[in-house]
């Protein structure tokens, strides 16, 4: 297998980002992020969830968010959406894509969603269904994929029976999250060719949180076996308030930098990702994670 020469990135910064912040960031600050981010020539930003505003206070303002950004032609823009509730405001918001989300621990799936992964099926079944009656584009994830904060056992085939039931319901492309950052690249090894056998790799996303470190050592890992698409997140934000221990996404600028570095194409514009985390590291009052981003801009102060 060769590693392939073009990479989608999917950015998850306004979303896993903005939902893992202890402060809650105004609107218009969330759409700015989102505009300059689309600026940057990034095929695919998850702009907001929507799912209860108890459960993620963050982004209580799903429906403001969506209505104002600005969609660029040929960008998706999905929306988290838990249940056929959270459907029908990201529909009545304009949403075209959504994203349902389960996961392979079931304590983490009780946690988050409160549902046993059986029951997150049956709902999704409902919600995908729906969507895909409205030419929705559907993305599903598996969370917890390799490692639980809760301590039970995620096994490799759960993961795979997971993604495809995703996977023959209709969702679209499936995001596979080390949603703890505890992955590790002879996981990726066993995964995805356990994975290719029901369903094409094409259609499989990964999705590391760089909470050990071994985010791009994954990702250089799921290349070798051809996955060409990957989630990050501008400047490195992310983490889900339903997994203790969870930090931030693999930053957008470490993912860009080793692509591009080893000649893969990715039609993003590092620099652009990059005004766009100073942005939001600005309105956050915190430093941002990503080690390219960091690097970036001692470069600046530097001149
Ligand atoms: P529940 O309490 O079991 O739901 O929560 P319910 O149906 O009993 O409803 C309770 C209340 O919520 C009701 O309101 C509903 O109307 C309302 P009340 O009568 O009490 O006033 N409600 C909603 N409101 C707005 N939008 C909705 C909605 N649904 C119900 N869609 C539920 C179940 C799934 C709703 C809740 O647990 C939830 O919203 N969870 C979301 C948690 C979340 O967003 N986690 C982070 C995203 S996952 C992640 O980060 C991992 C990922 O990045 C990949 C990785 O890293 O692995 C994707
Ligand atoms: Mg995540």
């Amino acid at each position: 297998m060769s590693i392939p020469r073009f990479v989608t990135v999917c950015e998850m910064g306004a979303r896993d980002g903005l939902q893992n912040e202890h402060s809650v960031i105004r609107t218009e600050d969330k759409v700015r992020f989102i505009d300059l981010l689309s600026d940057s020539g990034l095929p695919l930003i998850e702009a907001t969830s929507f799912v209860s505003p108890k459960a993620i206070p963050q982004l209580a303002d799903a429906a403001d968010v969506f209505t104002q950004i600005r969609k660029r032609d040929g960008v998706r823009y999905p929306v988290l959406t838990p249940n056929v509730k959270g459907l029908e405001r990201a529909k009545a918001a304009g949403a075209e894509s959504i994203a349902v989300f389960t996961a392979a621990s079931e304590a983490f799936t009780k946690r988050n969603i409160n549902m046993t992964i059986d029951e997150s099926i049956e709902t999704f079944r409902d919600v995908v269904r729906n969507a895909k009656e409205n030419n929705m584009w559907v993305r599903g994830y598996v969370s917890t994929a390799f490692g639980s904060p809760f301590g039970d056992a995620v096994q490799p085939e759960k993961v795979v029976d997971v993604s495809r039931k995703l996977m023959d319901m209709g969702c679209d492309e499936i995001s596979i999250g080390d949603t703890i950052g505890v992955g590790v690249p002879s996981q990726v090894d066993e995964l995805v060719p356990a994975l290719g056998r029901d369903i094409p790799l094409s259609k499989i996303a990964f999705h590391f949180h760089d909470t050990r470190g071994t985010a791009l050592a994954n990702v250089y890992a799921a290349l070798q076996h051809g996955i060409a698409i990957f989630d990050s997140s501008s400047g490195g934000l992310g983490g889900c308030p339903y997994a203790p221990g969870a930090t931030g996404n693999l930053g957008t600028e470490d993912l860009l930098y080793m692509l591009h570095g080893m000649g893969i194409e990715t039609g993003v514009d590092l620099a652009k990702v990059r005004d766009a985390s100073r942005f939001i590291a600005g309105v956050l009052g915190h430093e941002l994670t990503s080690k390219a981003y960091q690097a970036l801009e001692r470069a600046v102060a530097a001149k």
